[in-house]
């Protein structure tokens, strides 16, 4: 007999849960920086073009699927049609790679956590960063062994999303409670006193005047969105998996704005407070803002800490809040991969729910370490690359064409509209059938392309050898779509 569903305890736990899947890391380091890169304000047109046409319409269907069948996304997808079961596997996949990676940057947060209450890294944010907490080595590889103080915070973040998620959505109901309007309350703070320093404007017109060139280039539109399906979690089946545990007769299309404007409305607002920061920097440093702004992964890690230590006043105090805004953001983002990897095997297979939880944790810590050695920050920018461009993408656009054109996208609809205040019009077919597979499959053949003609660096001066972006972007993301077949051909209970 079928044991009955888990359920959230209500709507507002499910809305909260899925916001605090959505809003996480992305929002606050990486959204201001990608903004920044891409056309600064000129960046929120694609990046709004891309939640309109991508963003909500995906929202709606995933949320739509999981909520109709009742299951998580490979077997969601193979109700839809039996050989598309791995789809499903390779989108969790996707987000397992990224969740353990994710996890150490959580752990990067727990050391900085405790550095805040000495400011550790005041003499030297940027070598206090490389050579201190990573260690880093010359190149991806050299291992040089690993680093300890990440890779005991690395098990603490694994044994906190243990706790977190090892009883289903009733505990994680309520953990979000907490996890999601802390983080937004410390951006207020953090928002309150950037404003209030000297230079903050400066800051703030860098990250809001417009770069009307940007939007000629394809690369500014692939980022939006890539950015958008990262920082709503699409494509990873989180959100599939969410829904499953709501009702049938729950409304889909008002969740999904809802989640989807909360997410991106944290992003504009974190934004803010970062920016704002950046031009105090400059001010104390006597230098332009484009000097100070790093466009990569160590805006979190030095240029953000090293503002926080020129404060006049309670410097400990403003770390401290900043690193406790990163953790508590991450926290639920990493533990609604676990639990739609969950979710997914307890579909197909009968295996306790703490069996799944702990062997998840346990695997993704072990797989962690290789983030945690001297070599760590290289492989972690190369997997995220490849991750973020082309898994993800290409899982949107698979997702896009399965329903849109393998499924009576009619049933779909008709469910969605049933259930929901909002109804979906014409408009939905279009985004989902045309236009986001459209643009999605010309932006991944194109970045294909200019990825084997120009190799991937993270910055100018060290090149990656190439054999470490064969084996850390195409074969990682290879295994990934392998192992997503192998499981789909194990058979599991049959439930029809
Ligand atoms: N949405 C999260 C953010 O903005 C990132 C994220 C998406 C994620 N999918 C994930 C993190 C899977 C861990 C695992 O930060």
């Amino acid at each position: 007999m079928l044991e009955q569903r888990d359920r959230w305890f209500s709507r507002a736990s499910f809305v909260t849960a899925a916001i605090g899947s959505a809003v996480g890391l992305g929002n606050v380091w990486r959204f201001p920086f990608v903004a920044y890169k891409y056309g600064g304000g000129a960046f929120l047109i694609p990046y709004f073009v891309a939640l309109i046409t991508a963003g909500i319409p995906l929202m709606i269907l995933e949320y739509g699927l999981g909520q109709m069948m009742q299951c998580g996304a490979p077997e969601a997808l193979r109700k839809v049609k039996k050989r598309w079961e791995w789809v499903g596997w390779w989108a969790l996949g996707v987000g397992s790679v990224i969740s353990f990676y994710y996890a150490v940057v959580m752990a990067w947060c727990w050391n900085y956590l405790y550095y805040s209450f000495t400011v550790a890294w005041k003499d030297d944010a940027g070598g206090f960063f490389n050579e201190q907490v990573l260690q880093k080595s010359a190149g991806p590889g050299e291992l040089g062994g690993l680093v300890w103080p990440v890779v005991f915070a690395l098990a603490l973040t694994w044994l906190i999303i243990y706790f977190c998620i090892f009883k289903g959505v009733r505990i994680v109901g309520k953990v979000v409670m907490v996890t999601v309007p802390l983080p937004v309350i410390l951006l207020g703070v953090l928002l309150v006193r950037g404003v209030t320093l000297p230079g903050a404007f400066e800051g703030l017109g860098f990250y809001l005047t417009p770069d009307f060139s940007a939007l000629m280039d394809h690369e500014v539109w692939l980022a939006a969105y890539g950015q958008i399906f990262f920082s709503l979690s699409l494509g990873f089946g989180i959100m599939i998996a969410y829904a499953s545990y709501e009702a049938q007769t729950a409304d889909v299309t008002n969740n999904a704005f809802i989640t989807s404007l909360a997410n991106c409305g944290t992003s504009y607002f974190a934004g803010f407070a970062v920016f704002s920061t950046l031009g105090y920097l400059a001010y104390m440093l006597n230098q332009p803002v484009s000097e100070v702004i790093e466009k990569g992964p160590t805006l979190a890690f030095v240029t953000y800490p090293l503002a926080i230590s020129l404060l006049p006043k309670a410097v400990q105090i403003f770390g401290v809040i900043f690193f406790i805004t990163l953790l508590t953001l991450g926290i639920d983002s990493a533990f609604s991969i676990v639990e739609a990897v969950v979710t997914g095997i307890r579909d197909k297979w009968e295996v306790p729910r703490k069996k799944i939880v702990f062997g998840f944790c346990v695997v993704a810590f072990l797989a962690g370490l290789l983030f945690c050695t001297r070599a760590g920050l290289y492989w972690l920018d190369i997997m995220d690359e490849w991750m973020t461009r082309f898994g993800l993408a290409c899982v949107g656009l698979l997702e896009c064409v399965i329903i849109g054109w393998f499924f009576k996208t009619r049933r779909l609809k008709d469910y969605i509209n049933s259930v929901s205040e909002i109804r979906i019009g014409l408009w939905w077919d279009i985004f989902i059938k045309v236009l986001t597979p459209a643009i999605l499959g010309t932006s991944i053949v194109l970045s294909v392309i200019e990825r084997i003609q120009k190799p991937y660096m993270m910055t100018k001066e060290i090149p990656y050898p190439p054999w470490s972006l064969w084996v850390g972007g195409w074969l990682v993301a290879g295994a990934v779509v392998a192992v997503g077949i192998i499981l789909m051909r194990i058979k599991g209970k049959e439930i029809e």
